[in-house]
């Protein structure tokens, strides 16, 4: 959640001071001193804890695959999990990773305002702590945040829905529902809101009307992400207020929702509407190829896990992470500083240029 979109100046000043101490503070305790006397940071065949929520996408299979690839080329011992049972399972693995003696823990919380206790645990290790693509929520115990911008993200397919829907009917108003993630992913709520930004104004003037009335995030969410969640709260809302009403438009948060629900709409006989996605999962990029899913958005999951090994080489160095942008993601907190990447909206427009240096869709897009 990116709880405060512009922090005070005070609070980003506060969070370059905190960073600053807290990279006092590891040399401190778990650093070793090199032979120049500089702060190495630690063994460079350390272990280092991966803690990933559920397989809900196929970007996290992905990273699960490159961390430990990436991680073991670099000489470290990485443990990389799953949390596919849940809250305590991923509490406890990273009790584990603690008592393995991990240097760097990387989290993508299943839910990240359940982490705490681990947290604080793992800061009185020692280790440094890296909110991977989901913020880990009202701890101090996060170093760094490596992410694309989640709200960005938002507002993007807040963007491609409007200009979807204005490209196959010049004006409105407009038909549309609303979906968002799970409540549980902290980043649920930062894509609706990036996308709300761009949505609300329309809905008070008038260009678009939710006609189930379900505005709001609570109504909106998915939990679990689950592809089937999404197809069932689609079915309620044809049938519930669209047996005379057209549906010109859907916001989905990601593709696999998005499936499930152009899955709804063509087995109650309705004709496709505009859809966004995210995550430019195979099976999405090809319903845009055929016409029917109108959006995704490139979060190149090699890029973002390349970034974070990149932020461990550095800690294991001695150095401080590089990071750009001190002022975005307040926790509850603290502003955590993070390095974000940009991600892409992907339309049939540019599909066939989008993924030229991806193995696997550069091949099917050309
Ligand atoms: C990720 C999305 C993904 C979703 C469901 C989010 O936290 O940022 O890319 O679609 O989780 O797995």
């Amino acid at each position: 959640m990116r709880l405060i979109g512009k922090a005070g100046k005070a609070a980003a000043v506060a969070a370059i001071a905190a960073l600053a101490l807290t990279a006092c503070g590891r040399a401190d305790t778990g650093t070793t001193a090199g032979a120049s006397g500089e702060a190495a940071g630690f063994a460079q065949d350390s272990s280092i804890g991966v803690a990933l929520p559920k397989k809900t996408s196929e970007n996290w299979v992905l990273a699960e695959k490159l961390f430990n690839d990436g991680l073991n080329e670099s000489g470290f011992k990485p443990t990389v999990q799953f949390a596919n049972n849940g809250v305590a399972e991923q509490q406890n693995q990273i009790s584990a990773m603690i008592a393995n003696g991990s240097k760097v823990i990387i989290v993508g919380a299943l839910d990240g305002s359940q982490l705490g206790t681990q947290l604080q645990q793992a800061k009185d290790a020692g280790a440094t702590i890296i909110a991977y693509d989901r913020l880990l929520l009202n701890t101090e115990n996060v170093d760094y945040y490596v992410a694309y911008d989640n709200f960005k993200v938002g507002q993007l397919q807040g963007q491609a829905l409007l200009d979807g829907m204005q490209a196959k009917k010049a004006s409105g108003p407009y038909n549309i529902e609303l979906f968002a993630g799970s409540p549980d992913d902290a980043n649920a709520k930062v894509f609706f809101d990036g996308a709300m930004e761009v949505l609300q104004p329309k809905i008070d003037d008038g260009t678009l009307k939710v006609v189930s009335g379900q505005t709001t995030f609570e109504k909106a969410v998915t939990q679990d992400w689950k592809a089937e969640n999404a197809q069932r709260r689609m079915d309620n809302l044809l049938t519930g207020s669209y047996s005379s009403e057209t549906l010109d438009g859907v916001l989905s948060p990601n593709d696999t929702l998005a499936r499930a629900v152009i899955t709804s709409v063509k087995s109650a006989g309705k004709s496709i509407p505009v859809i966004t996605g995210q995550d430019s999962e195979l099976e999405s990029v090809k319903s845009i190829l055929a016409g029917e899913q109108y959006s995704t958005i490139n979060k190149d999951t090699r890029k973002l896990v390349e970034h974070a090994i990149t932020m461990v080489k550095d800690l294991q160095s001695g150095k401080t992470p590089e990071i750009n942008d001190d002022k975005s993601y307040d926790n509850g907190s603290k502003v955590v500083p993070a390095y974000l990447l940009e991600p892409v909206i992907v339309t049939a427009e540019n599909v066939k240029t989008a993924y030229t240096d991806d193995p696997v869709l550069g091949p099917l897009t050309k």
